[in-house]
């Protein structure tokens, strides 16, 4: 019993999270606010977050096993840096971002943007292979008013499961600032009773380095 107590305190302590600063999306709470045209312009020039962001979708590649041509629909794409990785890869795109700034950027047409907030797209049931989220569902999950975060992923797990078509995936990296937030997202999933699957973690002892990926398969 007390070797137990033991184990279960050190496998608790790999997934820690250190947060020492505020992130962006605790203090800016609006994305569209924090994305000022000089920060979008600052994002979208960055060779060194192209390579991190190129670098997260080829894992995500990797975790959801869908072949090109697949119909991928990437919600949060910003400027497109995942987006225009698929396209080149031969998957047919779509992509959505509340910052028409970001999506007019590059002005890459063929990656079919559209602007929309990733709760509520409006596209045709059945329609996708595979959904993916690269570094944005950490600004729902920072929502200080719980009833409206609920709501709100609710409406974007249901949104999903109508979208995909059977047999399709989820897959969405994200930075949760703990393990409540990784919960939250993973239930309201789970609530819809039409998903199998669970998170992926890498480097799940090094915080720096460390990677969470929710991947999940709709079965119904
Ligand atoms: C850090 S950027 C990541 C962009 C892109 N996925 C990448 O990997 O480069 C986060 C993006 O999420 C978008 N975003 C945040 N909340 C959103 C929402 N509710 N609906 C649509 N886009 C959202 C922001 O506008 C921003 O472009």
């Amino acid at each position: 019993m007390g070797n137990n107590k033991k184990k279960k305190k050190s496998a608790e302590k790999i997934y820690e999270f250190f947060i020492k600063h505020e992130r962006p999306e605790e203090y800016a709470k609006d994305p569209l606010k924090f994305y000022t045209p000089k920060r979008v312009q600052e994002y979208a020039q960055s060779k060194a977050l192209m390579r991190i962001q190129e670098k997260i979708t080829k894992r995500v590649l990797e975790i959801s096993e869908v072949e090109p041509p697949g119909m991928v629909l990437d919600l949060g794409m910003g400027c497109g840096f995942s987006t225009t990785l698929l396209f080149l890869l031969k998957y047919r795109t779509v992509g959505i971002d509340l910052n028409r700034l970001f999506l007019k950027f590059y002005k890459n047409y063929e990656l079919n943007s559209i602007e929309a907030i990733m709760q509520s797209t409006g596209f045709r049931p059945n329609t996708f292979d595979m959904i993916i989220s690269i570094s944005a569902i950490q600004w729902i999950l920072a929502i200080q008013n719980q009833k409206r975060k609920k709501v709100l992923l609710n409406q974007l797990a249901l949104q999903s499961s109508n979208l995909l078509k059977n047999g399709g995936c989820v897959v969405f990296q994200f930075y949760p600032k703990s393990d409540v937030e990784m919960h939250e997202l993973g239930s309201a999933f789970n609530s819809t009773g039409r998903f199998e699957g669970n998170f992926i973690i890498d480097n799940p002892g090094n915080p720096k380095k460390r990677k969470i990926y929710l991947k999940l398969m709709k079965i119904k």
